[in-house]
Formats: C-alpha cells, structure tokens, sequence
C-alpha cells in the first residue's frame, strides 16, 4: 500500500525518520547513551584482527560508509569488496577475522557466495540483512536486523539508512568492547545518532526546493557527484540512484580525484553535485569545488549554511541542510540525494518503482 505517495520509492524515503529511530532504539540504550547490540558478539572483540565486508550495490555503499566508522571507533581494519569480485578472489582471510556481509534482501547470490567462502575461511559472519527470516540471516553466525520494514521500490532508500545505522551502531560497540573508544566518547556518538530521527525528517522539508532543481537535472545527459570521505561514498550512491530510475548517466568521483582525470569533463554543461556538509574535509572539499566553478561547472552544492558560505563561489543551486555534527552526517544526507534521483525520473515520466532491466533481489549471477 502506497498510502497518500504516488510511488513506494516516495513512501519509503518519508519513512526514514521512522525507521531509522526504530532500528537505532533495537540498539541503543537510550536511557544510558549507550550502544546495547541485540545479541551476543561471536567473537572475543579483543582478539579480532579485522574485518571484510562485501555487499553489492546499495549495501554495497553502505559497507563503505561504514568503513570509516569501523577504522575511526573500533580501530579496525575494514577490507572491502562488491561480493561479485569477493567470492571469487579466493582472498586469504586473517585468523579471528570477521565477516560482515550487508544485504536488504538477504539473498542477492554473489553476497550469499561470499559468506560461504569466508566460512570455509574460519571467518565469524555477521549478516546486517532487512528480512529476518532470508538465507543470508540464516547462514550467518549472527544476523544483526535493520528494522526498515518491507522495501518494494527496486531502488534502495530506507534499507540503506538504516544499514548505516546498523553499521555506526555496531562500529561504536566494537571500539567499546575493544577498549579503544572511552565511555565518554561512547556517550557524545550516541548523543549524535539519537538526533539522526530527527535531522532526516528537518531535512524532508527540503523537498520542494529539491524538486525544483531536479527540474533543471531532468534536462542533462550526465551528472558528477563529489565527496570525500564519508560523502565520497554517498557519491557513489547518488550517481548509481540517478542512474537507476532516470536513466541519466551519472559518476560518483572522491573529490580528490578530480584532477586525476574527471576534471576534463567539466563543462559549462555538465551538472556537478557536489557533497560537502560541514566536517573535518571540508575545507579540502571546498577547494576541489572551486576547481570545478573555474571551468564553468554547474555546482549544486549540498551542505549546510557553513559549507555553502565557506564555498565562496557563485552556485547554480544549492540544498540547505541543517546544522549537525560531522560524524553521522551520512545518514541524514542520504535522504536529499534520494529525494533528487527520485524528483528527476518523475519529471522525466520514467517507472520510478519498477525502472527498466532491474530486479529488486538479484538472486542469480
Ligand atoms: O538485497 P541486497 O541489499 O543484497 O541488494 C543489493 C543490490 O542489488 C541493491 O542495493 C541494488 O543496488 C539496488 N537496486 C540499489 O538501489
């Protein structure tokens, strides 16, 4: 049932602030500001020497996402791969190492291979899987559940944001239990996801201006997005959502790979989506932006009122989010960038919820 939405797409961003609280208080304790994991870890947290995480598509994003927060709170080393390529690396793996495989469906094959493989390998899995009762949740040692509820729009939204919260939730609990992260810091993280429910649904207020500038990407061939850190990843997601149901041809880039190489292609045309809320890269993200407005890119700069005024050049658009700490911003920006995928295919009268060639799980290579 789509409710008062014209599409399940559009109900299941406006679910976000929903259940992205739902699946932080299955592991938040809200009355000590502390992260309480609903199961036990399979492992010793203080003999674990690392962690390989696969997933694709979406998920995949995710697990990068994620990647910063296992090395930044836990102190962990994260390798990370699209499990198309995993399960077939054959990978040495490190002794009490885990596996954390990330899936909505549960039971996309090359994500399944993956575990499989890492098993044979001694490998302790963690499935971080949307539907409880799937072979990934079955064949994990431990199914870590996201409590987005059922997702039907082949392009992922809310089983993303609540993978990250699955995954920053776990990254905090990690560096607790390996005594790495001080009960302090433990409280301010927690502090900052507890507020997420809320920046999501401030930032779904966003949506008329959204839906304009969309009007004006709805016309264009090929769309950049930048970021770095964290936001490099939501690059990535932004580009692949675009593409996906608009069928617009559009790359995620790092910022700082620019000059690398995709700086050629910055025209006065070319629309560049540019990444940037108010953390500890920003003023190196900033600096990238300025190389893309003195060729005349289009700049459409995501942030806050900080990073648009730190940007100090001219803007084709810009997105007004709030104010909040650096450390979960992810979660909150993921919302914008689906709501601008989403606006374009409608204006351009694609099958926003079904789009062209694509399966919703992807059970076959
Ligand atoms: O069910 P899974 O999370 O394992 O699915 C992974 C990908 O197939 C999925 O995220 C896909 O990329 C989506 N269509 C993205 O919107």
């Amino acid at each position: 049932d789509k409710g008062n939405y014209k599409h399940f797409m559009a109900k299941e961003i406006h679910e976000q602030p929903e259940v992205v609280a739902r699946t932080l208080a299955h592991y938040i304790d809200f009355a000590n500001n502390c992260v309480r994991l609903p199961f036990e870890l399979p492992f010793d947290p203080k003999a674990l020497t690392g962690i390989t995480l696969t997933a694709c598509g979406t998920a995949y994003y995710a697990g990068l996402v994620g990647k910063y927060w296992f090395e930044r709170f836990a102190r962990l080393r994260v390798e990370i791969d699209v499990a198309s390529e995993f399960r077939y690396r054959e990978a040495p793996m490190p002794e009490n190492g885990l596996m954390l495989v990330v899936s909505q469906s549960g039971e996309t094959a090359d994500t399944l291979a993956s575990l499989r493989y890492a098993k044979t390998q001694g490998q302790k899995i963690i499935g971080v899987v949307n539907v409880s009762t799937s072979t990934i949740a079955r064949e994990s040692d431990v199914a870590a559940p996201t409590l987005a509820g059922p997702e039907i729009g082949v392009a992922s939204t809310k089983a993303f944001t609540c993978q990250l919260t699955v995954l920053a939730s776990l990254a905090i609990a990690l560096g607790r239990a390996r005594g790495v992260l001080s009960a302090d810091e433990e409280k301010r993280l927690v502090n900052e996801l507890m507020v997420v429910p809320g920046l999501l649904a401030e930032s779904m207020k966003l949506e008329p201006k959204i839906e304009q500038l969309s009007h004006r990407l709805g016309k264009t061939t090929d769309v950049l997005y930048l970021g770095r850190g964290p936001s490099y990843p939501l690059a990535l997601e932004g580009a692949l959502k675009l593409k996906e149901i608009s069928y617009i041809h559009a790359e995620g880039y790092a910022a700082g790979e620019l000059k690398h190489g995709p700086i050629a292609l910055i025209d006065e045309q070319l629309p560049v989506i540019v990444i940037a809320p108010s953390d500890p890269v920003l003023e190196k993200t900033v600096s990238n932006l300025q190389e893309v407005s003195a060729r005349g890119g289009k700049i459409i700069l995501l942030g806050d009122a900080h990073s648009i005024a730190a940007a100090a050049t001219p803007l084709a658009g810009e997105i007004v989010m709030p104010a909040m700490a650096p450390d979960f911003s992810a979660i909150v920006y993921a919302a914008p960038i689906q709501m601008l995928a989403y606006h374009t295919a409608v204006f351009m009268g694609k099958d926003v919820d079904q789009p062209r060639n694509l399966a919703k799980s992807v059970t076959v290579e």
